[in-house]
């Protein structure tokens, strides 16, 4: 299963580019505005950053609802630099835009994605990344995990290459859970993947091993 980072702050992307273990970046257009990043120019120079520093995927999610406008502004920001992926919501105008830029060799995300249906139209439509909001479902008491099992089952049965990205990761045990159920790529904030590294227990069998050897080395 491959690690994406949600976020478009810097320093964290760096973080996690720094562990060894990232494969990719996430954005969207509230994590832009919550990193101040603002105007065309800006969010642009911004991805040119985001792909700078990392070597795999970056999402830059598209403003625009309509074919013509999701296509123009994602040819733009695909040719920011070769490890942009464009992302595009799971509206008609969106799928029809999919289509157009998997017929033109231009990577894609389409995003919020929250029922197997929608899951199957952006396969059918050559998205190379989906996903499916994980937290965002559990928000409003349904279960988000069950989703990405299904849309998991129906990619195997149909055979389908899109990538199932689970999105809106809230916590380590989402990030376990979405790997149970057959998701190849996760994307959470930095703080959901360090949240992995936590046990007691390593602390407490740590401190052992190394009171342990200053007895012996002191
Ligand atoms: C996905 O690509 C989105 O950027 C993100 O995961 C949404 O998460 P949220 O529901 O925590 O905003």
């Amino acid at each position: 299963m491959k690690f994406f980072v949600d976020t478009a702050n810097l320093d964290s992307i760096k973080e996690a580019r720094d562990l060894g273990i990232l494969d990719g970046v996430t954005t969207n257009p509230s994590l832009m505005m919550k990193e101040g990043i603002t105007g065309t120019e800006n969010i642009e120079s911004h991805y040119k950053k985001i792909s700078e520093i990392v070597s795999g995927d970056v999402s830059a999610e598209v403003i625009s609802t309509d074919f013509d406008g999701i296509v123009e502004e994602g040819k733009r920001l695909a040719a920011i630099a070769p490890n942009i992926v464009v992302k595009v919501p799971m509206i008609r105008e969106g799928i029809k835009a999919i289509s157009w830029f998997s017929e033109n060799g231009i990577k894609t995300n389409c995003t919020l994605v929250f029922s197997a249906g929608q899951a199957i139209l952006a396969a059918k439509a050559g998205a190379t990344y989906l996903s499916p909001f994980i937290g965002r479902v559990d928000d409003i008491s349904w279960d988000g995990i069950s989703l990405i099992r299904e849309i998991a089952e129906v990619y195997s049965i149909q055979g389908y290459d899109t990538e199932i990205l689970a999105a809106s990761i809230r916590s380590p045990k989402h990030i376990v859970e979405a790997a149970k159920n057959g998701a190849d790529v996760v994307t959470c904030p930095l703080s959901a993947m360090l949240g992995l590294l936590k046990h007691p227990l390593t602390d407490i069998g740590l401190e052992k091993f190394l009171a342990d050897y200053r007895k012996g080395n002191a």
